[in-house]
């Protein structure tokens, strides 16, 4: 328990009573131009927003502030690429310095508090630099993970309407260079909105082709080419980030942060749910294309005054599975926070954990996984072997922060592998029947939030309030939809059970089915087609395609396995390698209601072995016969 010995009872129960109180107290952690008179902001319910009237500057909050308290010599970020095997550290002053050089450069483009900039980098300082630099000059980052591809780079680019592009010639993966350059360009071809500048990490590893509207990082950002800009003050209801996650249509949405809220939740959770101290060494095996990677590899560690390691290389094969074991000794961390997908990986290769004997890993507290539900044998294998708490935790890109954990930084309760513990303060966690009765402990249903949301979640989609709204809060009056089904057992730990939705959830990334189908669907010999998420034993699920063709010839074998290899490679060059999508089959015929609705779920139950659950209004049962060959589990 904390040094203070509040219970996390008392703390819960505050939260839900006073949340007035509860977080205009948590607010004191943050330094505000202008603090905030008021937390909750319901006068346009349920549309709410978080200490509207307060203001302040993110990025002073991450970084200038400790150089002003005296700790401009400390560690801030530690850049350790398993890839390249170079190490780059930064104090807090050297980082505020290019950050500030990196928020000069926006500004001299025409960058303004308000517009949007679209980062996409591969896991390099910049890309942090980048981010920390929109904050200082209250530009709105929206930063689209590296391994999409052009076409999602696109949409993103149309919704967003970015001012500027900043992105980086290549990342390096484990086994090949993955050019980004020509990727943002065919992006940029394809997108109708029209960007003024890219600025352009050049790496070694590929130097990329520069045209016209194109600046060199190293150049712009030389000191003396560029002014260091100052930070500039935005309402605390301003949004910091646009992050885009998929829904169950191809359309993605645009989550939206804002400034104060984000603040103050990610202040506070560092310390009561993650229990680290100012000056301890973090590490978020993640990427910052998520949302873990924003909110746990750059801002709340940040804000806390940690140092945060940015990891480039994969848990295993760079070089082997003691590759996290030898970061943890190297630059002593104190909280290691993954998915558990990469638990896994390392348990393949090295289940004995030898290449953890070899290490001193003396200095770790705990370890956090989140992303995905936590399977009880792997949470078993980690805690054995690492000997550390594991401590799970459940959230979204929508709440940016865990609606469910194990709060390590109050109390810690015993962990019942399978459930992500207890709800966070702020979050009034409920399980629904269809009819949006609550229900009693140990019965599944759809896993909701009673409005308002706690700080620091989504006040709405990116200039969409009607998506929200029809999105999330429409489907039970008061509460917010988070798509998970699961229960609350009788000692109030949550188990959350997968979504009820058709996201896909692939090593803990999250894709929708609906942009797998549109890049299948555009192949011209496609009638029509369905992807489902089927259980994998390492990744948690992974896509398979299900395509019927269209009429009028005879395809052979040859041309079947010919045109497999060209869908799987449409959903490489259109969604990005990272959707892994292996198994597609021809089918004569997909499954549907009467209302011509697809049945993935039934197909998703085939093939993972279940009983499949076949609703009386399906159009022709017999579609589901002919499946039951095709659909049969597959080998890993
Ligand atoms: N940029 C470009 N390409 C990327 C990429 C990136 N940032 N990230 C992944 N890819 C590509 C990979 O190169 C790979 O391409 P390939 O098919 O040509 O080899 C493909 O996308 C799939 O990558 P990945 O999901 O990493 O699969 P893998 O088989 O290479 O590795 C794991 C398996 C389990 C090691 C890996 O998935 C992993 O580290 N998972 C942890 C996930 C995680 O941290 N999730 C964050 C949520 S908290
Ligand atoms: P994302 O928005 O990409 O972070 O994905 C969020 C989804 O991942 C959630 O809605 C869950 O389905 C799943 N998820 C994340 N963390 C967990 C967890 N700890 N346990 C179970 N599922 C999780």
């Amino acid at each position: 328990m904390a040094d203070n010995d509040v219970t996390y009872a008392e703390t819960y129960q505050r939260s839900i009573d006073d949340p007035e109180g509860f977080w205009l107290e948590a607010a004191r952690g943050v330094d505000w131009i202008s603090p905030p008179k008021q937390a909750l902001d319901s006068s346009s319910a349920p549309l709410y927003r978080w200490f509207s009237g307060a203001r302040l500057n993110t990025c002073y909050n991450a970084l200038d502030r400790h150089v002003i308290a005296g700790r401009a010599d400390e560690l801030a970020l530690i850049h350790d690429s398993a890839v390249t095997g170079e190490v780059r550290t930064f104090t807090y002053a050297q980082l505020l310095d290019e950050v500030a050089r990196a928020a000069g450069v926006l500004q001299a483009l025409g960058v303004e508090k308000g517009d949007r900039v679209v980062i996409y980098m591969p896991m390099i300082p910049e890309t942090v630099i980048s981010m920390l630099a929109c904050a200082r000059v209250g530009a709105v980052h929206s930063v689209v993970f590296g391994g999409f591809a052009a076409s999602e780079l696109a949409a993103r680019i149309d919704d967003a309407q970015p001012k500027v592009v900043l992105s980086a010639s290549c990342g390096v993966e484990r086994t090949r260079i993955v050019e980004y350059k020509p990727m943002l360009d065919a992006a940029l071809e394809k997108a109708t909105h029209e960007v003024s500048h890219c600025v352009i990490v050049q790496r070694p590893q590929y130097e990329a082709e520069m045209g016209e509207r194109d600046f060199d990082w190293e150049k712009v950002m030389a000191p003396g080419a560029v002014q260091p800009a100052g930070c500039v003050a935005v309402e605390a209801t301003d949004p910091l980030y646009v992050l885009y996650t998929s829904g169950t249509t191809g359309r993605p949405k645009g989550i939206v942060r804002d400034n104060g809220g984000h603040a103050v939740a990610l202040t506070w959770s560092m310390a009561n749910i993650y229990g680290m101290r100012t000056g301890d060494v973090w590490f978020t095996a993640s990427d910052v294309g998520w949302v873990v990677g924003h909110s746990y590899i750059v801002y709340a560690p940040l804000f806390a005054g940690l140092a945060t390691v940015l990891y480039e290389g994969k848990p295993v094969g760079t070089p082997d599975a003691g590759a996290f074991w030898r970061v943890i000794e190297q630059h002593k961390v104190a909280g290691l926070f993954t998915a558990p997908t990469a638990i896994r990986a390392i348990k393949k290769e090295d289940p004995n954990a030898e290449l953890l004997a070899e290490r001193d890993i003396s200095t770790l507290r705990t370890l956090f996984l989140a992303g995905e539900r936590l399977d009880p044998d792997t949470y078993t294998w980690a805690h054995e072997k690492l000997g550390v708490p594991v401590v799970d935790n459940w959230w979204q890109t929508e709440t940016g922060w865990p609606i469910v954990a194990n709060p390590t930084g109050i109390e810690t309760f015993e962990a019942k592998p399978g459930s992500a513990t207890k709800p966070s303060p702020g979050y009034d966690v409920q399980v629904l029947s269809p009819d949006g009765a609550v229900l009693e402990p140990n019965t599944e249903g759809a896993v909701c939030i009673k409005l308002p949301l706690p700080p620091g979640t989504l006040p709405t989609l990116w200039q969409d309030d009607e998506r929200y709204v029809s999105s999330y809060l429409s489907a039970f009056d008061g509460y917010y939809l988070t798509g998970d089904g699961g229960y609350i057992d009788e000692d109030g730990y949550v188990w959350i059970m997968g979504r009820t939705d058709d996201v896909l959830n692939v090593a803990g990334h999250r894709l929708s089915t609906g942009s797998l189908e549109a890049a299948l669907a555009g192949h011209p010999a496609v009638a029509e087609c369905a992807v489902i998420g089927v259980a994998d034993p390492l990744k948690g699920q992974v896509p398979r395609a299900l395509v019927v063709l269209k009429s009028g010839r005879e395809f052979s074998d040859a041309e079947i396995e010919m045109l497999v290899d060209e869908l799987r490679t449409r959903v490489r060059d259109e969604v990005g390698a990272l959707a892994s999508l292996s198994a597609v089959d021809v089918v004569q015929a997909l499954p549907k209601t009467r209302s011509g609705k697809i049945l993935r779920k039934t197909m998703r139950q085939m093939a993972d072995g279940e009983t499949p659950q076949v609703p009386g209004t399906i159009e022709d049962a017999g579609v589901l016969d002919a499946l039951s060959g095709v659909l049969g589990p597959r080998d890993a």
